[in-house]
């Protein structure tokens, strides 16, 4: 029979889906993000043939040394900056994602941070639960209009094109977007403009959305430099990791009122200070954990998992 390991409990239609297929799954019982020794030490307790891990989880050399029999790992999250890829390459272990079905809802949650923040909605709530309100006034909480204003994305995959295309039809926005490759697809369907330097979107950008992946190359891809090159009037939406943005230049801009404000989902230091809820939504937690049970399915079948990294 083969072993799964989930790392974290997880919602639970996959977990029935590797169940229907006989294999013996595992779930974590802490309440929490297992430690590195935790997470070792729980692995080392079965011979498991798959892990199903979270972003959270930190999977590199040592982990994949307790589990000698696993082939595959299967991160329960579209990004996948937490795993070692090359070590996994190298050893050659198998590494899926979940891709696709949370593009809609990420992109929906990176409008509602973008309106939250430009018609200040959580300000005007705590003014209203703190008592302060005492009657209209015509310039209480003034926020800033969408429609005609520039959307600058970085980033312009799956997530990316989507936040493009609600820009633009629902919300009459221009698009322009940064991209290492061009996309033809929002160039047509939303007359998004290619810009070849994510400077020259930040430049012209109302509001700026960041939809990179972490890499060495995108780590701290927005920093203070780069900031001081947005309008200020302009606004900085992060629903990517944490890491992609320099915080405390973050900090630093929105005290020195470089840049208007600044809404994020996803911060450097998360295991401290982490709401990290853009793909949070019952329908697409649910899909995500079938996503990482077919993926560990396919591996152990010994076929290639639908959506494998290595
Ligand atoms: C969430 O941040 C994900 O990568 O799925
Ligand atoms: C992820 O789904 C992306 O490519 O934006």
């Amino acid at each position: 029979m083969k072993k799964i390991f989930i790392t974290r409990k997880i919602p639970g239609s996959g977990i029935k889906i590797l169940q229907k297929k006989d294999y013996e799954v595992d779930v974590s019982d802490k309440d929490g993000v297992l430690t590195k020794e935790e997470l070792i030490d729980a692995l080392k307790q079965k011979e498991y043939d798959a892990v199903l891990s979270l972003l959270t989880d930190t999977i590199d050399a040592d982990i994949f040394d307790a589990v000698p029999k696993a082939k595959i790992f299967a991160n329960y999250a579209v990004g996948y900056n937490n795993i070692d890829i090359e070590v996994a390459k190298a050893r050659g272990l198998i590494v899926s994602n979940t891709p696709g079905i949370l593009t809609d809802t990420v992109a929906e949650y990176t409008f509602a941070l973008l309106m939250a923040v430009s018609k200040r909605i959580p300000e005007a709530d705590k003014f209203t639960r703190e008592g302060k309100y005492d009657g209209w006034a015509p310039e209480l909480f003034l926020g800033t209009d969408l429609k005609g204003k520039t959307l600058g994305i970085l980033g312009a995959g799956r997530i990316g094109s989507r936040v493009a295309e609600i820009a633009h039809k629902g919300y009459e926005m221009n698009v322009i977007y940064y991209d290492i490759k061009q996309n033809d697809d929002i160039e047509k369907k939303v007359d998004a403009k290619f810009r070849s330097t994510p400077e020259e979107v930040l430049k012209e950008a109302d509001f700026v959305t960041v939809h990179v992946p972490l890499l060495d190359s995108t780590k701290h891809l927005i920093n203070a430099e780069r900031l001081a090159m947005m309008k200020p009037s302009a606004y900085l939406i992060n629903t990517s990791r944490g890491l992609v943005v320099d915080e405390s230049a973050l900090v630093e801009a929105l005290k020195n009122d470089t840049i208007k404000g600044a809404a994020i989902d996803v911060f450097e230091d998360e295991p401290k200070l982490a709401p990290h809820i853009a793909s949070a939504t019952e329908e697409t937690r649910s899909k995500m954990s079938e996503i990482a049970a077919e993926n560990i399915i396919a591996a152990l079948d010994g076929k290639t998992p639908p959506n494998v990294i290595t």
